[in-house]
């Protein structure tokens, strides 16, 4: 970077220009960013994954490097109003079709972020479509059958709200199918010739957080955007006679990346591309990864508040005493000597639970059945995978499991195992193997996605590396890996103990990740203007 801009120097001495004064897009470079983030889901609020760890905590991590960030999400109905500020008057939103009355706005700032330059968070209020019992969808209706309409309207919402703060974003960052729609209006209802002006130098990003979601529907629903039908062929939403939200906004948006740079190539393939592989392809000009980071603050072993003692990488008591807690906490004998295998995930077939607890062939009977171990886990999801979970608990003395939610138990099962697993089919990023490295809890995971470029291979002659890792997904693969894991905590105990120091000492902060974000705004903003 620094090579190139002396060579610029060289260049302009040479042909001695007139001084010019500097251009508004080399502003950028020092310039305090407007930065909006659009997305369905923000911890403490509303989670149902690592999308929402990661916009609070990109947020505050942008906010402390001295940007002005704002997020935007629905108010989901149980995220109490009473606890956050009402900004005056409620007001209509123009939808295709009418207006859509009664939404009002909340604010409140982001726990976490710096008093002096706080992270402003909204919530678009409207009960018709978030006053209910589930973000994208219930126990008995997986996916809202009135979802376009719900984010599109967010969408929609998100440019009101500017508009009522008189605050207009250099950056809009949208994140994953539910906030894709945001660069569609972007592009084609306010950056175009003779319309409106206030988002006129507003660049715009997408971030996927996971291509296996794309929030696709009956072609019906169009009108509802207000966008016209020419816009619905130019900005890409047409799918198979179906309509696409996350490719219109891979279309639409002007940069776009996701969240580790192995999951950007793989995306690019059909194998992993959710048929979307070929507008990656297009766009691969304007697609890069990013990897996550991690919360330090919540997830560290030297601070978190829900073990029983701290620990470090210099004074390992707090592990023991951790992997004491656990024990004791899910009915097994307690016994330092002996593995402990955890697990905390959703329970969906991307996390390979088909392999792992698939009812013919699922390898957690057969490990924990033959292996000197025990097998801890915590997860909820898909209704078939509970069951299974529970019929092994109750057959096997060294499985146990905890179906549910629970942010303490997967604070104590990162630092009271020895070994984490992640046999994930396809895994974007990834946040568990991170916070497990930390913890000094190795990983072993499957060579796919962020997991590849966070987890570096055991070399057994060695001890170099900091987990286990395999190929091929199948219950053969998990039972012999999880295998040779077990094998090297009975017979490398030194080797083990090099590796987690290892990954004790990475450095997954976001603050690293916060300034590739700043890079990739400042140069859509070149581009953009
Ligand atoms: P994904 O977003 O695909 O589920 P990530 O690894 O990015 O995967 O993030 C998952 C996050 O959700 C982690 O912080 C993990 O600890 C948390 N999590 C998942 N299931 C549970 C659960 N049952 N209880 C507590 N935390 C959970
Ligand atoms: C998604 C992905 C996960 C990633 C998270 C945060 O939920 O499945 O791999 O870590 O988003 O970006």
């Amino acid at each position: 970077m620094k090579k190139t801009q002396t060579v610029k120097k060289e260049t302009v001495k040479k042909q001695e220009p007139e001084k010019k004064e500097p251009k508004e897009q080399d502003l950028f470079t020092t310039n305090k960013l407007k930065i909006f983030m659009v997305s369905s889901e923000a911890v403490p609020w509303a989670k149902t994954g690592g999308l929402a760890d990661m916009v609070s905590a990109l947020s505050i991590s942008l906010a402390k490097l001295g940007h002005d960030v704002r997020i935007v999400i629905p108010r989901y109905y149980n995220i109490d109003r009473d606890k956050l500020e009402l900004l005056p008057d409620a007001m209509g939103i123009p939808m295709g079709g009418g207006i859509e009355e009664w939404s009002a706005i909340y604010s409140t700032d982001m726990p976490g972020s710096d008093k002096d330059n706080p992270v402003k968070v909204y919530f678009i209020d409207h009960e018709i479509f978030f006053g209910r019992d589930g973000i994208y969808g219930s126990p008995t209706e997986t996916d809202f059958i009135d979802n376009f309409r719900r984010f599109t309207f967010f969408c929609k919402a998100s440019f009101q709200l500017c508009r009522k703060l008189e605050w207009f974003p250099d950056v809009l960052h949208a994140h994953d199918w539910p906030a894709a729609i945001a660069p569609v209006y972007l592009r084609f209802a306010e950056r175009v010739p003779n319309g409106p002006k206030e988002f006129k130098k507003t660049a715009s990003i997408l971030t996927i957080h996971n291509l296996g979601y794309q929030g696709i529907y009956h072609k019906d629903n169009y009108d509802y955007a207000g966008l016209g039908w020419d816009v619905f062929y130019n900005a890409g939403f047409e799918d198979w006679s179906m309509l696409n939200m996350l490719k219109a906004g891979l279309y639409s948006t002007d940069k776009l990346n996701t969240v580790s740079p192995n999951y950007a190539e793989e995306t690019k393939t059909q194998e992993h591309g959710f048929r979307l592989d070929g507008v990656l392809r297009y766009r691969s000009g304007d697609y890069c990864g990013i990897l996550n980071g991690i919360d330090t603050d919540v997830w560290s072993p030297e601070k978190d508040t829900y073990i029983p003692k701290n620990y470090s990488v210099n004074n390992m008591e707090g592990k023991a005493k951790a992997k004491e807690a656990l024990q004791k906490e899910f009915g097994l004998p307690v016994n330092p000597d002996v593995p402990i295998i955890g697990i905390v995930t959703r329970l969906t077939e991307q996390k390979g639970v088909g392999d792992l607890f698939g009812p013919t062939y699922g390898s957690a009977w057969s490990f924990c059945r033959d292996m000197d171990l025990q097998f801890v886990l915590l997860g909820s999801g898909e209704k078939w995978c509970e069951n299974e979970i529970a019929g092994l608990s109750s057959r096997l003395s060294n499985f146990k499991a905890k179906i549910g939610y629970s942010e303490k138990l997967s604070h104590l099962i990162e630092a009271g195992s020895d070994f984490f697993l992640m046999p994930s089919r396809y895994e974007p990023c990834g946040l568990n193997q991170m916070y497990s490295l930390v913890y000094g809890t190795l990983p072993i995971v499957r060579r796919t996605g962020g997991l590849a470029d966070t987890v570096e291979q055991y070399n057994q002659e060695t001890g170099e590396g900091t987990g286990f890792i395999f190929d091929y997904l199948s219950p053969g693969a998990i039972y012999d890996t999880v295998g040779w894991a077990v094998w090297a905590w009975y017979n490398k105990r030194e080797h083990i103990k090099k590796m987690q120091k290892r990954g004790m000492t990475m450095d997954f902060s976001w603050e690293l990740s916060a300034n590739k974000y700043i890079e990739l705004y400042q140069e859509t903003l070149r581009t953009k203007l």
